[in-house]
């Protein structure tokens, strides 16, 4: 092994789990000896092996201290809720020597336990970090506290709680020139009211907001990302959206709402531009909402992908406009992300006054998961395959065994109205 040039040893060492196993290869050899002081990706994990904290943290300081590379790229600490600020500190200072591009603070806290608080420095020394990926901390309570990434790309923000309010969330994220990519996961205790992005470089958002009442009207977020590419919200709360400027640049969305108006607010913004989407709405109030989903009258030029969710009760009516709305479609998914634990009344079929058009000239392929069977399911699969007439490929699945019997029985069926042998059929 001690052949092998250096490079390649210093890549099989960025394989160990941690940092610890890594010094262990010390032991080898006379060349292995110091090689762990080299390598560029430093893993710290204090659950590891269950050694006890402070052997953890001297460990830490010393190996940083020991560390003979120039440039650290990746610097990943997984800590518990012993962790100290003061020894955050200490490593952001290493980090800062090293220039490090990609820090990692994750804490993994049993829930009574209070989070630790990042320092500072944190804000102002890590001016080449171009990845920063926080989880489960505290951010600084001071909004006068300086802040500066002049480097900085992609930032995770995930149940991180914010003494400083929505200030702080506003001169954090305008603290980051050349941010493209965020993910913000909150959580109900992280004293947020309005979290607000307007990042102008910003192409990629994810945002996801878990299940919260609010009993007043102040609660939501804004958006004003105008270069965005790619977007991902998950809301189960009930406050509101505001979307500032269009997003004439959105490739992919994903919309996972539980409720109407809010989608409606994402989807009008994006049905100009949106290629890809993936959509779960409820709709299932009274019907006139399903009109409301999006603006009668609207049309996805640019649509090709649909993946829908069934698990609201007025998926098939939402479908079928979609369907009719969408000229340039070429493949559709139905899918159910969401397993409904009510009994939901099955939506009727209404067949289409017409043929929507990109059954007619576009549609190629459609995948039906989770199929159950029933009347709507059938009527759907009938229609588009004797209406589709480019349809290249159907797959049909089932994932119980009880509507695997339903699938063998629409087989036939399936196969007899099928209006080109060269549509391929596909069931599982
Ligand atoms: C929440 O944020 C506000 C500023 O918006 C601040 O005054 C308050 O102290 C914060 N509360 C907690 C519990 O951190
Ligand atoms: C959406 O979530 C809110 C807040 O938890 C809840 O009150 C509301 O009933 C949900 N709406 C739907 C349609 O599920
Ligand atoms: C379209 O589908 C409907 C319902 O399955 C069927 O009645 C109709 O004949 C089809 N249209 C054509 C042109 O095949």
């Amino acid at each position: 092994m001690d052949q092998l040039p250096e490079e390649l040893l210093l890549r099989i060492l960025s394989f160990l789990p941690t940092m610890k196993d890594v010094v262990a290869t010390m032991v080898l050899s006379k060349q292995w000896k110091s090689l762990w002081m080299f390598v560029p990706e430093l893993v710290y994990d204090d659950s590891y092996q269950s050694i006890d904290y402070e052997r953890f943290s001297r460990f830490v300081d010393r190996s940083l201290f020991l560390h003979e590379a120039p440039v650290i790229e990746t610097l990943y600490f997984k800590l518990g809720q012993t962790c100290g600020a003061e020894d955050i500190r200490v490593w952001i200072r290493a980090a800062e020597k090293f220039s490090v591009r990609e820090l990692h603070i994750k804490f993994v806290s049993p829930s009574d336990a209070s989070p630790t608080i990042l320092p500072r420095s944190l804000y102002t020394r890590c001016r080449m970090l171009v990845t920063l990926i926080l989880v489960e901390a505290v951010l600084v309570d001071d909004v006068n506290c300086p802040i500066s990434f002049p480097s900085l790309k992609l930032l995770h923000l995930v149940y991180l709680t914010y003494p400083g309010g929505d200030e702080f969330v506003n001169k954090l994220l305008s603290s980051c020139p050349v941010l493209e990519k965020l993910v913000v996961m909150q959580f109900p205790g992280d004293n947020v009211t309005i979290f607000t992005i307007r990042v102008p470089s910003l192409k990629h958002l994810r945002m996801l907001k878990p299940l919260q009442h609010y009993s007043d009207n102040a609660h939501g977020f804004v958006i004003d990302v105008p270069s965005l590419e790619t977007l991902e919200i998950v809301d189960y709360t009930d406050g509101f959206c505001v979307i500032e400027n269009e997003m004439p640049n959105i490739v992919r969305a994903s919309i996972d709402c539980n409720q109407t108006h809010r989608g409606r607010i994402i989807l009008s913004s994006i049905i100009m531009s949106v290629k890809c989407l993936f959509l779960c709405l409820p709709t299932s109030e009274v019907f006139s909402c399903m009109q409301d989903a999006y603006h009668v009258g609207s049309i996805f030029h640019h649509l090709v992908e649909l993946t829908l969710c069934t698990c609201d009760e007025q998926w098939l009516n939402l479908l079928l406009r979609l369907l009719g709305d969408s000229p340039k479609l070429r493949s559709l998914r139905l899918i159910q992300v969401h397993n409904p634990c009510w009994i939901k009344p099955s939506p009727c079929w209404i067949k289409p006054s017409s043929v929507p058009k990109c059954l007619l000239s576009s549609f190629e392929t459609l995948e039906c998961r989770d199929y159950e069977g029933k009347e709507e399911e059938k009527e759907l699969l009938g229609y588009i395959l004797r209406n589709g007439s480019c349809l290249k490929k159907v797959t049909v699945s089932s994932t119980s065994t009880d509507s695997e019997k339903k699938l063998e029985m629409i087989k036939e069926e399936l196969l007899s109205i099928r209006r080109s042998p060269t549509c391929q059929l596909v069931f599982n």
